[in-house]
């Protein structure tokens, strides 16, 4: 695993300038000046071929690598860390509809496939950070343990006792959902789960990571946690946990920059993905707007706006954005004439993605090869593994560790 992450880390440090730059606020990053034929057959593809790379990153890894040879290693370096290797898995633990009615089709799935990877489960369980406590209560089905569920949003708490109650199935009883902040948790207190197999998924950033420290210093003797939004941390930058990555060649990495590894939405419906796209457009095409009338050619942080606006019309949004850079527009905007700015920049985004996303994955496992060599220092054996395909979850990378025991 070490190997692994020290070949990623130089990779990765290698290629940040192609990574680190976001399209959406870059329209001419530097490395087009490095690379001119690859800036220009990026910007020369058509909406289909685009489209058609969009959806497969291994025909875009060959593409890219006509002019980056280095980005060849791309498929070595996520060996068994691809999304779309894992195996199919047995289904046994995913619950019916009829015993998780208000259960989320693609969470059922996911909880179920989780649940089947981590037999046997023979301790008692803490959901960390259990939401409405479907996991919890998907886990209760699959085993004869106590699970208990610590979340802390009170309504999440109170729908998820309801629907416990509602289930009416007599493995509900073993399930349990406590308010409570996991962050305010301490090892070796009498708060801590002491004795259960602490059970996370998709608890973010700063959650999954005092789960870590704080387990460790417990000597918990298993623990299963499937990261998410590795960028949601107080730290303004990434702190390595293991002794082993502290020399990384990424020092410095800002929260914002981790951002990537979780930029992927293929689980998002059709409508939701192409409403986005469209405010995508009208937020482009009214900076494109606010710089022709400033004449700053810096991009200009907008709050982030909801796809409800889209039903007011482009004209209102503009309106809408100025007034959040507190100023106003002019009467008269020739409006079809900035919409169509803001498309050609959106195609020029998506394409340069292209590009952006192909270290999507490997900063992800770079983030979390941390986590584990962490771990193995601590004394556990760990395994990293995908637990269900990328359409059921992008977050699928599932981290096992159990506790050598001597
Ligand atoms: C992405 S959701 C995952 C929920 C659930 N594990 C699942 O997979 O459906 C993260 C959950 O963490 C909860 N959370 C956030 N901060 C927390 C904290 N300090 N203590 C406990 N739970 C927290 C949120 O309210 C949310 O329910």
């Amino acid at each position: 695993m070490l190997n692994r992450w020290q070949a990623l880390d130089s990779w990765l440090s290698d290629h940040q300038a192609l990574w680190k730059p976001v399209p959406f606020y870059t329209p001419h990053p530097d490395w087009a000046n490095v690379y001119p034929e690859l800036y220009r057959a990026l910007r020369g593809l058509s909406a289909e071929e685009c489209a058609a790379l969009q959806k497969n990153e291994t025909v875009t890894t060959e593409l890219l690598s006509r002019w980056l040879p280095g980005l060849k290693q791309r498929s070595w370096l996520l060996e068994g860390f691809l999304a779309d290797e894992c195996e199919l898995q047995a289904l046994d633990c995913v619950l019916s509809e009829n015993q998780a009615p208000h259960m989320p089709e693609r969470k059922r799935v996911q909880a179920g496939l989780l649940a089947s990877r981590l037999q046997p489960l023979s301790q008692p369980i803490t959901d960390w950070c259990s939401g409405m406590g479907h996991l919890a209560r998907t886990l209760a089905v699959a085993s004869s343990q106590q699970v208990t569920g610590l979340e802390w949003n009170p309504q999440l708490v109170e729908r998820g006792q309801q629907l416990i109650h509602q289930t009416r199935c007599p493995h509900q009883t073993r399930v349990t959902l406590q308010h409570q902040d996991v962050l305010q948790l301490q090892a070796n207190t009498a708060q801590w789960p002491d004795s259960t197999h602490l059970v996370a998924l998709h608890a973010c950033g700063d959650l999954h990571r005092h789960l870590f420290h704080q387990a460790v210093k417990a000597g918990q003797k298993r623990i299963s946690v499937v990261p998410c939004c590795y960028h949601l941390t107080a730290d303004a930058h990434w702190h390595p946990l293991a002794d082993a990555t502290q020399r990384s060649a990424l020092q410095g990495l800002s929260a914002n920059e981790m951002r990537l590894a979780v930029q992927e939405t293929v689980t998002a419906p059709q409508r939701v993905t192409e409403q986005r796209e469209e405010l995508n457009r009208w937020r482009l095409g009214y900076e494109a707007l606010r710089q022709h009338l400033s004449r700053d050619t810096h991009y200009r942080f907008l709050p982030s706006s909801s796809v409800k606006q889209l039903q007011q019309g482009f004209p209102e949004f503009c309106h809408w954005a100025a007034s959040q850079h507190g100023g106003s527009l002019p009467a008269q905007v020739d409006w079809p004439f900035w919409l169509n700015q803001g498309a050609q920049r959106y195609a020029q985004v998506q394409r340069d993605e292209l590009l952006r996303h192909q270290f999507r994955r490997p900063l992800e496992v770079w983030l979390v090869l941390d986590y584990v060599l962490f771990l193995q220092e601590a004394g556990y054996q760990v395994s990293l593994q995908t637990f269900c395909s990328r359409e059921i979850s992008p977050r699928n990378l599932l981290i096992e560790a159990q506790r050598y025991v001597e």
